[in-house]
């Protein structure tokens, strides 16, 4: 067997299930579950109609690189999303379809590190685990940059030594940020991009959660249009992900796509070929049509609106949490341990939420930044979401 196997730390939800073992909730109140960042909205009709139009579509082998169609909606849509002049994007170079980010983050490591030189791959951490997974398996150490409060939860890349990026091959960032919500602005993507150039790593941008943002707040920036607006236009060592399945909530569909470095993209395309994770046809029809509307994305957009405003009413008064930039999550400070706060909360209330340290590792100098906070995603229905808050309010107040 692979020995890297071995180096895999078991997924957060493994870790929940086991801190709930054994615990019998108040059978009186049903369970609400806000530990999994799975959208629970609909799914817009025009999307789920376009899929079975095509579902004949089946009754071929589909290409990795996808039909040209798609991948011009996907460079049409990062065109109009981020404000690119048309040129920067070609729908034959710049972008290729992943069946969801999870396994573009994962394979594109596999893709683009070099294992023999004591690769390095820093993160930030907390962290969407699948960074770290990938890291590992393709031959490099993770090197994990805390992000704080006292920096807004941002990555600090000052904080980062010379001899790690030395080392440095590839680096994650997430934004907005999964758990924070925080979102990188243009001048510390552009200093990242700075650093790629100083050292030769590739940057990989996951920016899954850039369509779900406060309804009235300006639509988060992404690396991409930080790098345009460097006068780099052929996004050198720039690569975004991005993803259907919060922006349209289909998260069974398994759909995003990658765009940026057509250097590195094609390489991944390479891997990809091997790999053999092509868009099933109907899934690439379905696609097409989610990336050429906004009004569903509005729409939802609009229901997490409304779902922060009244769960921070009721939480605000009592816990240590702020709204998030974007996202779905809630990020609170729980003052003490996190993995307590979770398992009386579920023992008492039904609610479960998922313990910050499930999420962040313990750094070099022995501080968990994910220790003393939990991830709440607000991803019920708003009844469910503001029971739920008025659970964790008498809960907290309980204390
Ligand atoms: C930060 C982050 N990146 C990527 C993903 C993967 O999303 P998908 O594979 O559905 O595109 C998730 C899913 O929860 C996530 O939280």
């Amino acid at each position: 067997m692979n020995p890297d196997l071995l180096k895999l730390q078991a997924y957060p939800f493994e870790k929940l299930a086991a801190l709930k073992a054994g615990i019998t909730p108040p059978k009186d109140k049903p369970p609400i579950t806000l530990s999994i960042g799975e959208p629970q909205h609909s799914a817009p009709s025009i999307v789920m109609e376009e899929l079975i139009a095509h579902l004949h579509g089946l009754s071929s082998y589909p290409a990795t690189r996808g039909t040209r169609g798609l991948r011009e909606a996907f460079s049409q849509w990062v065109i109009r999303r981020f404000a690119l002049p048309s040129r920067l994007l070609d729908p034959d170079r710049h972008v290729l379809p992943v069946n969801g980010t999870r396994e573009a983050l994962f394979s594109f490591a596999q893709a683009v590190i070099d294992r023999n030189t004591r690769p390095l791959v820093v993160m930030p951490n907390p962290f969407y685990q699948i960074y770290e997974g990938a890291a590992l398996l393709a031959g490099a150490e993770p090197w994990y940059l805390n992000t704080l409060a006292d920096t807004g939860f941002i990555p600090d890349f000052a904080r980062v030594p010379a001899a790690v990026w030395e080392r440095t091959q590839l680096v994650y960032i997430c934004s907005p940020g999964n758990p924070s919500g925080a979102v990188m602005d243009t001048q510390s993507l552009q200093e990242l991009i700075g650093l790629a150039d100083r050292h030769g790593f590739i940057i990989a941008s996951d920016e899954c959660y850039s369509e779900i943002y406060p309804k009235d707040a300006p639509a988060p920036t992404g690396l991409l249009a930080a790098a345009a607006a460097m006068g780099r236009d052929d996004f050198k060592s720039c690569v975004v992900f991005h993803s259907l399945s919060k922006r349209s909530n289909v998260p069974g569909l398994r759909s995003g796509f990658v765009a940026g470095d057509a250097e590195v993209l094609d390489k991944f395309l390479r891997y990809r070929t091997y790999h053999g994770c092509a868009m099933p046809p109907p899934i690439q029809a379905a696609s097409i049509k989610a990336w050429g509307d906004e009004q569903h994305v509005r729409e939802n957009r609009a229901l997490y609106s409304e779902k922060f405003a009244a769960v921070l009413r009721i939480l605000q008064p009592v816990m240590d949490v702020q709204p998030p930039a974007a996202g779905f999550y809630l990020w609170p400070y729980t003052h003490f341990d996190d993995q307590v706060f979770a398992r009386r909360l579920y023992a008492e209330q039904n609610v479960t939420v998922l313990p910050g340290s499930y999420l962040s590792r313990t750094d070099q100098h022995g501080l968990n930044p994910g220790q003393n906070r939990v991830r709440i995603a607000l991803v019920p229905s708003l009844e469910e979401c503001v029971d739920a808050a008025e659970r964790i309010s008498e809960f907290v107040r309980g204390l």
